[in-house]
C-alpha cells in the first residue's frame, strides 16, 4: 500500500491531491446532513486528520456508522482546505475500507481520561494515546540525535555484550543468567557449592550493568567509541528514576582525561536539547501545555547553558552550610543523595552542574586515583529535577594501582585479567561516561515517572508483556 502519513499531509504540500491514509479512529461525529467526521491518527504526529465520509459511500450505513474509537481504516480521497478552526486540511473520502472494527464496550481507551498508572497495565495499547505517542517520537529523535552527535565526531558505534561475567560497577546488583535446572542444581561434592562449570557458559554469568569495560578494549584500539544499548540493574529501588532495564549511552575516549569528557558531556547534552527543540516542536508544546508548565523555557535555556564545574569537596562545603535543609546530613565522604544533587542544580547554581573528584571509597574500582590519594577522577553531571543524569570518570591506566583498587574492592585481578592487559600492553590515558537514556527522555518530556518513557518498563515485581 502506498500511503501518505498525516504528518506529511499536514506539512501542506499536497493540497488538492489524491492521497491514501491509514490509521486508527479517534472519534466519529455524525452530522445531520448525511455525513460523518472521522478523526484519524496514524502516529506520525500528534495531530489527527479529519476525514469526511458522505452517505453516498457504499458502506456508509453498513460499516462506517459502526466505526468507534480504536477501529482501523484505509481512506482514499482528495485533500481540501478545511473551513474548521484549528486545522488546515481535511480529507474528502472517495472510499473508506475498514480493516478492523473496535468494540467500544471492550476497548479500554475510550473517551474518558485514564491515569498513567492504569495505562501501565495497558502498555500494549498506550502508544495509541497522545502522551505515549509523543513520548515515543521524542525518544526516537533523542536516540537519532545521539548517533548523529557521536558519528559526526567520528566515534565508532560499539556493540557491548549483554551477557557478561564481570561486574563493572562492583555493586552486586546483577541479574544472573543461567541454563541450570533450578529445581535440581549440580553441586560440587566437596564444597557443596553450585557447580557453574556445568552451566551453559561453564561459569556464572550475569546481565550487564554497563558496557564500559568492554568498550574500553575498543577505545584502546580504535580511539573514540560509544555504546548505546540496554543495561540491567537488580537494585530494589521503587522510585520514579530507577528501572531494572534501561538504555545507556557510554562514550569512551582514548588519549583523554576527565576534563575532555566533561566537555564532551556538555556538548552532547546541549545537542540533545537543541535537537529535541528543533525536531519535536509539536510534541514538546503538548508536554509544555499538559505535562510540565515551563518545559519549553527550561529546554531553551539549557540548550545554551554553561555548566558549573566544582569539586566534590567544594560541593560538600556548600551543602554543609545549608545542612538544615537535608534529611541526610552532608559531610565529606558520603555519596551525594538525590536531595543534595537537586539542591546544587536547582537552588545553588540554577542550572547543570558537574561535580568532580569524589572520595575513592564511594566510587568504582576502575576510576583513576588522584594525586591526593583520597579522591578519584570521577564526575557526575547533575540536572535540575532529575539530579544525576551522567556518571563518568578517567580510567586508572596504571597497572599496579588498578590491581590494588580491584583488591580493595574485594575482587580478584585474575578475574579481570583481560581488563588489566589493556594496562600491560601499550596503556594510554582514557576516559568515558554513561548517560541514562530514560532519565534524559523523562527530563525532556517532563513526564513524572521513568516508567512512562520506556515502552515496557521492568521494575521490581513487574515484567508484564
Ligand atoms: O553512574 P553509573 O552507574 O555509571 C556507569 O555505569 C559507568 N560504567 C558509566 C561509564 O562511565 N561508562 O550509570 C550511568 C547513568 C547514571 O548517571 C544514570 O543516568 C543511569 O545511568 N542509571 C539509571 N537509569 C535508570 N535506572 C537505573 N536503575 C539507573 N542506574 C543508573
Ligand atoms: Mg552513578
Amino acid at each position: 500500500m502506498k500511503r501518505t502519513s498525516v504528518r506529511e499531509i499536514l506539512s501542506g504540500e499536497l493540497l488538492g491531491k489524491k492521497v491514501t491514509v491509514a490509521g486508527w479512529i479517534r472519534t466519529r461525529r455524525d452530522s445531520k446532513g448525511g455525513f460523518s467526521f472521522l478523526e484519524l491518527n496514524d502516529g506520525s504526529c500528534l495531530k489527527n486528520l479529519q476525514i469526511i465520509a458522505q452517505e453516498q459511500l457504499s458502506n456508509y450505513r453498513s460499516e462506517l456508522l459502526k466505526l468507534h474509537p480504536g477501529a482501523s481504516i484505509v481512506a482514499e480521497g482528495s485533500l481540501l482546505e478545511s473551513p474548521a478552526a484549528g486545522q488546515s486540511f481535511e480529507l474528502k473520502a472517495d472510499s473508506i475500507r475498514v480493516l478492523g472494527f473496535c468494540e467500544p464496550l471492550e476497548y479500554p481507551l475510550g473517551k474518558s481520561r485514564i491515569s498513567f498508572e492504569r495505562l501501565r497495565e495497558l502498555a500494549h495499547l498506550r502508544a495509541r494515546t497522545n502522551t505515549f505517542g509523543a513520548v515515543a517520537r521524542l525518544r526516537n529523535v533523542l536516540s537519532d540525535a545521539t548517533h548523529q552527535f557521536f558519528q559526526s565526531r567520528d566515534f565508532l558505534y560499539f556493540h557491548a555484550p549483554i551477557i557478561t561475567s564481570s561486574d563493572c560497577e562492583g555493586a552486586g546488583e546483577m541479574f544472573q543468567v543461567t541454563h541450570l535446572d533450578l529445581e535440581n542444581l549440580p553441586r560440587d561434592p566437596e564444597s557443596g557449592k553450585i557447580d557453574y562449570k556445568q552451566d551453559f557458559f561453564g561459569k556464572a554469568t550475569k546481565l550487564t550493568v554497563s558496557g564500559q569495560l568492554e568498550a574500553e578494549t575498543y577505545a584502546c584500539a580504535l580511539g573514540n567509541v560509544y555504546t548505546f544499548g540496554p543495561t540491567f540493574r537488580a537494585e530494589n529501588s521503587n522510585t520514579a528514576r530507577h528501572l531494572a532495564e534501561f538504555w545507556m549511552i557510554e562514550p569512551e575516549m582514548a588519549f583523554a582525561d576527565l576534563g575532555d569528557i566533561a566537555a564532551l558531556a556538555e556538548d552532547y547534552l546541549r545537542h540533545l536539547f537543541q535537537e529535541a527543540l528543533k525536531r519535536c516542536p509539536e510534541d514538546l508544546k503538548f508536554f509544555n501545555d499538559r505535562i510540565e508548565k515551563g518545559l519549553l523555557d527550561k529546554l531553551e535555556s539549557l540548550a545554551e547553558a554553561k555548566f558549573t564545574r566544582l569539586s566534590y569537596t567544594e560541593a560538600i562545603k556548600l551543602l554543609e552550610k545549608n545542612s538544615d535543609k537535608f534529611s541526610f546530613k552532608p559531610h565529606w565522604g558520603i555519596d551525594l543523595q538525590s536531595e543534595h544533587e537537586r539542591y546544587l542544580a536547582e537552588q545553588l547554581f540554577k542550572g547543570p552542574v558537574i561535580v568532580m573528584d569524589y572520595p575513592k571509597e564511594i566510587k568504582a574500582f576502575y576510576m583513576r586515583l588522584n594525586d591526593d590519594n583520597k579522591t578519584v577522577a570521577a564526575m557526575d553531571v547533575l540536572l535540575p529535577q532529575v539530579g544525576e543524569i551522567i556518571g563518568g570518570s578517567q580510567r586508572e591506566e596504571r597497572l599496579a594501582l588498578l590491581e590494588t583498587r580491584i583488591i580493595e574492592a574485594g575482587m580478584q585481578p585474575a578475574d579481570y585479567w583481560w581488563y588489566c592487559d589493556l594496562r600491560r600492553f601499550g596503556s594510554v590515558p582514557h576516559a568515558g561516561f554513561g548517560l541514562g537514556f530514560e532519565r534524559m527522555v523523562r527530563f525532556c518530556s517532563g513526564m513524572a515517572n521513568i516508567r512512562d518513557v520506556i515502552p515496557f518498563p521492568r521494575t521490581p515485581q513487574s515484567a508484564e508483556f
